[in-house]
Parts: structure tokens; sequence; C-alpha cells
């Protein structure tokens, strides 16, 4: 990830602080607001945007419209969960028809080598689409992988004339951001919310395993924390996954893309730090890999899975992430949080697509016994705080 270069004098010697002894007095919670006394931490704090969170340009698209026209669809569209925030779409916006595409250069590269994820991420912006068209007085009906000789072509979406309908799950969609801080610890789900979410993704022929049990809990957490310290030292993994942090202000106002440090989840302070000073790929890491392991998958009520018949299949991928971003949508509504936390299938496409071993490929297995192919698995919970925006692109960019 780049990093502007600061001509400042100031700037300069607060570069040569290490962030480490930087983290230890923002730990001691006074030492931050004392380094705020000093000109030029102020002035790169308020250049990298620590306290503008989530404005700017990058961000506007969260201000989602009435629907009035076609392009309005793909607004809501755009709005959608996606891997790594790499936005893989593309729209063709006719009269009577939409057609969504992947977005060949918007990849993770060895994250995600079986398009996976980005086909996951293209079913969850198309069911923002769906959900939108009623708002806008259109019937949408959608052919999933209309084109065998193009897994690109996702859906071909018929549009109809319709009464104007408004739903609670169009509201919900500027709502919606991916949680990555603590959840509450005090608070279970109710086993009848799980319960509802699970007959939810039955209507889009996926099943919704819950993983609520002290045992099967553990035995996904442990799997997570060690499939992050695999990615993280598998040295393409590692690359192609930091490819698209951002903590850099302009960056994000630029790109309007990737995983920001606002929505890392990390407290505050150590956020403010880490815009300050800038942090080196293994530094990011170590960050990921200790809010897993000590917030993310501590703190999660449940864990849960999309399970489908056939993982490699285009319009099963399409249909999961449908579901998934549907349920994002419910639990909003219900006063949810949910994270994906797909590190451990992550771990089982990379072994797959290189024939480095099957561990996590078993150990994915040996998670859902006979219950088919997991292929998106998240956390769920009742927030401790609210969760951050992610930039968008603007919708001019992605319509052909
Ligand atoms: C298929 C898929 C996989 C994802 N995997 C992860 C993950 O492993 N960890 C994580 O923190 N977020 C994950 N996400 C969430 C995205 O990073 C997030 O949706 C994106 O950054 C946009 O942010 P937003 O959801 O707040 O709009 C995933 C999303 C999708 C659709």
């Amino acid at each position: 990830m780049k990093h502007e270069t600061q001509g400042q004098d100031g700037a300069e010697s607060a570069r040569r602080l290490s962030r480490r002894s930087l983290l230890k007095l923002a730990g001691g919670g006074a030492g931050l607001l004392a380094l705020a006394g000093s000109g030029a931490i102020t002035w790169r704090a308020v250049d990298n945007g620590v306290f503008a969170e989530g404005s700017g340009p990058a961000y506007e698209p969260w201000n989602l419209p009435v629907p009035t026209g076609r392009a309005d669809l793909v607004r809501a569209a755009i709005l959608a969960a996606n891997a790594h925030n790499t936005q893989p779409w593309i729209f063709r916006v006719a009269e009577s028809y939409i057609d969504l595409f992947a977005d060949p250069t918007r990849t993770i590269g060895t994250i995600d080598p079986l398009l996976r994820e980005q086909q996951l991420s293209l079913g969850c912006a198309l069911e923002n689409l769906l959900i939108a068209a009623p708002a806008l007085g259109l019937h949408a009906a959608a052919e999933l992988a209309p084109d065998p000789n193009d897994r690109g072509h996702i859906a071909h979406i018929e549009l109809r004339e319709a009464s104007r309908e408004a739903s609670a799950l169009y509201d919900a969609i500027p709502l919606r951001h991916t949680d990555r801080a603590a959840y509450r610890t005090d608070r279970a789900v109710p086993r009848e919310t799980l319960d509802r979410y699970r007959r939810a993704a039955e209507d889009h022929g996926v099943s919704l395993v819950w993983l609520s049990d002290p045992e099967a809990r553990h035995a996904f957490s442990d799997a997570t924390v060690r499939a992050t310290e695999a990615i993280i030292a598998d040295p393409d993994q590692a690359a192609d996954d930091y490819r698209w942090y951002r903590a850099d202000w302009q960056e994000i106002q630029t790109l309007r893309d990737g995983v920001t440090i606002d929505a890392s989840g990390q407290p505050a302070l150590i956020r403010g730090a880490a815009k300050i000073l800038p942090t080196t790929q293994q530094q990011n890491h170590d960050g990921w890999l200790r809010g897993t392991r000590d917030t993310q998958v501590s703190t999660a009520a449940a864990f849960g899975a999309l399970v489908v018949a056939d993982g490699n299949d285009l319009a099963d991928r399409v249909s999961a992430g449908r579901a998934y971003q549907r349920l994002h949508l419910r639990a909003i509504g219900d006063g949810l949080a949910m994270q994906p936390l797909c590190q451990v299938l992550e771990r089982a496409d990379r072994e797959e697509s290189t024939g480095i071993g099957e561990d996590f490929s078993r150990e994915l297995a040996g998670l859902f016994p006979g219950q088919g192919r997991a292929i998106m698995t998240f956390r769920i919970g009742y927030p401790t705080v609210a969760a951050p925006p992610s930039p968008r692109r603007a919708v001019e960019k992605v319509l052909i």
C-alpha cells in the first residue's frame, strides 16, 4: 500500500517515532492526546482524516436516494458486502433489463484463487439490486449464470413495471456495514432468530448451518486463528491481502475501495495512531491476527456457514451471496452485527489451487460433516459500537 510523503519537519520527526512506541503511548490514553498537542502530529492527523471518519466523496454513495431511475438500482447494488471491498462488478443497464458481470481486474489474487469470494460478492450485489427494484416500482426476475460459456456473466435481470413497494430491507441497505469490533458477550442471539434466518436462507436454496454450541464454536475459532496465521506466513497470500488495505486518507478518497483502518474494528486510539504513522505489512497483519483472536472469534455469539451442494457451481455461489446479503440486512433490522470470517475457506482454496496440502480443506469438512460444501462463514452477535461505512466507487465507474 502506498503512503504519501510529507515534507514537513515535524511530520518527519513524528515518523521517526516507532509505531510501537506510539501505540504504547496511545494505550495509556493521555499519550495520544499529549502528542496531538504537538502541531505536526495534529497537522498530519487532520491531513490523514483521523477526525473525519466516514466523510468525503468516497462515502457519498451511502446517501442512497429514493429511487427514481434504473441507475438507482445499481446505486443500491454497489453498497453490498463484497470481499476485501474489491467491488468486482460491472452493470449494463437498459430500459427492460440489467446485466451483471464480474470485473476480471478486481480480484484478491491468491486469497481467492477459485473466485469463490468474487462470485459470492456479486451475489450480494444482485440481492441489493433485486430488493431495490420494488422500491422503484419494478418487478425484477433474475436468471443466474445465464451463459454457460461465460462465468463472468453473473446474472441477467428482466425488469417490468409493477406497483411501487417500500420495504424494510431496502431501508436497511445504507445502514448495513461489516462490524469487525467486539460483540456483546452478555447477550446470546435467541434460538428462534437463528432458526428464522436458517429458514430464510433456504428460500435461496442454501443451507445455513449455525455453530452455536461451545465445542463447535471453539473448533471454528481455533481453525480461524490458525488459518489467519497461515495466510500471514504465506508470502503471496499476505501480499495479496495487504494490497487491499487502506490507511491513507488521500488514497481512500482516490481509489474508494479496499478495507480501511477505520473499518478494521480496532479501538479509536489505535486507529488514530495507525493513520498518523504509516504501518508496515507485518504490523498490519499483527493487528489483524490480534483482532481475529482477541476480539472477533472470542466475542462472537455464534458462527454461521452457508453451505451448498456444489462449491464450484456459479449459480450456487451467487445464491449463497444473495442469501448472505439478505441475512445481513435482516440482522441489521434486528439490531444485530455481522462479519464474514473466511480465513479457513481462503486457506482451503489456496490448498486446492496449488496442491500444497489439505490441512484446512480437511478441517473444513470436519466442521461441517456430511452437509455439502461450506462456501461462506461469518460471526454474529449484538454490537458494542456502531460499525463505520466503507468507501465505494461512484456508480458511473461501474456502468458499461
Ligand atoms: C465473500 C465475502 C467474504 C468476506 N470475507 C471477509 C473476511 O474474511 N473478514 C472480514 O473482516 N470481512 C470479510 N468480508 C467483508 C468485506 O470485507 C466487506 O463487505 C467490505 O469490506 C465492504 O464493507 P461493508 O460490508 O461494510 O460495506 C467478506 C465479504 C464477502 C462478500
